[in-house]
């Protein structure tokens, strides 16, 4: 088996908005794959397709060589999808929920009592772990169910944005643990609408908008279609942007995109930007404000579709 995931010409429409417009994906076992894409893009629709919950209109998709469609009950015993199989107790406490869980996955109760405590341990809900699950906050559940998705190491595991709305140290937690079921060679599908999370995790990325692959490959070469970092810069005057704009295309061979006042001007790397804003300093222009960034899914998008993420919000669909 080449593929641990293998999704060829995947279709799925709602009516008259076509969630899936023919994507492949691929990830070798024991590989993280990104999939990348702003609200709408289609990443719901294909990970509910991979975890059999949803069917295809057309395409195929296989798990471990398992197809989803024929072969769906084989395909649940050896993935997991964070939130869907797991089914919290509100009444229960966190660690009875993770008790539970490996009980009913055939666990000795020593050994369900141990996991859930390792497990607990690990998402730091050591203080909550004897409270009812009903009053945790949002951070607090979502962590709980990605430790129930995980109380047996599954051979593929799906993770929908399981970061959004966590705080800065439950995602680096989350990355860490992510990492630990690679290294033993778990494979990983991963949406998110963070290029820093894909950058951190992913092996491979699929960039999805409008239910379409628009680029993919490893997170060095996505980067690269944007150029290495993005130059903001802020002129005291805002007549003097198209001052700026020219000297952008002369110096470095792009004159950016203005927005809200400021120039964002993609260069390769910081000597390139330098150079700028020396040239803009010998022209006299005065700046209120500059920065370099590494590049944002918003320049992804910029360059690759030419319009923005936020342009085409859409709400998510409830899985
Ligand atoms: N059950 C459904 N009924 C109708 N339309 C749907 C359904 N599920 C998804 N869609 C539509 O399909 C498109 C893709 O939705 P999907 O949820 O897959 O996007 P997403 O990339 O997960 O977005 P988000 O980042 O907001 O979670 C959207 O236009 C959405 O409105
Ligand atoms: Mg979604």
């Amino acid at each position: 088996m080449r593929h641990a995931i293998e999704v060829r010409g995947l279709v799925k429409s709602f009516g008259e908005v076509r969630a899936l417009d023919g994507v492949d994906l691929a990830a070798a076992p024991g590989t993280v794959l990104g999939l990348l894409g702003p609200n709408g893009a289609g990443k719901t629709t294909a990970v509910r397709v991979l975890s059999t919950l949803t069917a295809a209109d057309a395409g195929t998709a296989r798990v471990l060589g398992l197809d989803v469609a024929s072969q769906a009950a084989q395909v649940r015993e050896r993935l997991s999808l964070t939130g869907q199989y797991a089914g919290l107790d509100d009444a229960l406490t966190g660690e009875q929920n993770l008790v539970l869980i490996a009980r009913l996955l055939g666990a000795s109760r020593s050994r369900a009592r141990a996991r859930a405590h390792e497990l607990i341990e690990r998402f730091d809900l050591a203080h909550a772990a004897s409270r009812p699950v009903e009053g945790y906050s949002g951070g607090m559940r979502r962590r709980l169910d990605l430790a129930a998705s995980i109380v047996r190491r599954p051979e593929v595991l799906v993770l929908d944005e399981p970061t959004t709305g966590l705080d800065p140290s439950s995602r680096g937690g989350l990355w860490a643990v992510v990492r630990e079921l690679v290294a033993e060679g778990t494979t990983v599908l991963l949406t998110t609408q963070y290029l820093e999370e894909a950058d951190q995790l992913a092996d491979s990325i699929a960039v999805i908008d409008a239910g379409r692959v628009i680029a993919s490959g490893t997170p060095s070469q996505l980067k690269q279609t944007v150029g290495g970092l993005v130059l903001r810069m802020r002129p005291v005057r805002p007549e003097a942007l198209a001052q700026l704009r020219d000297l952008a295309d002369w110096t470095v061979g792009a004159g950016g995109r203005e927005e809200d006042g400021s120039l964002f001007v993609p260069v390769a790397h910081a000597g390139e930007a330098t150079a700028l804003m020396s040239r803009v300093s010998q022209a006299g222009i005065d700046l209120s404000a500059f920065g370099l960034d590494e590049p944002t899914l918003d320049e992804v998008f910029l360059t690759l579709t030419g319009h923005r993420t936020g342009a085409d919000e859409k709400t998510e669909v409830a899985a």
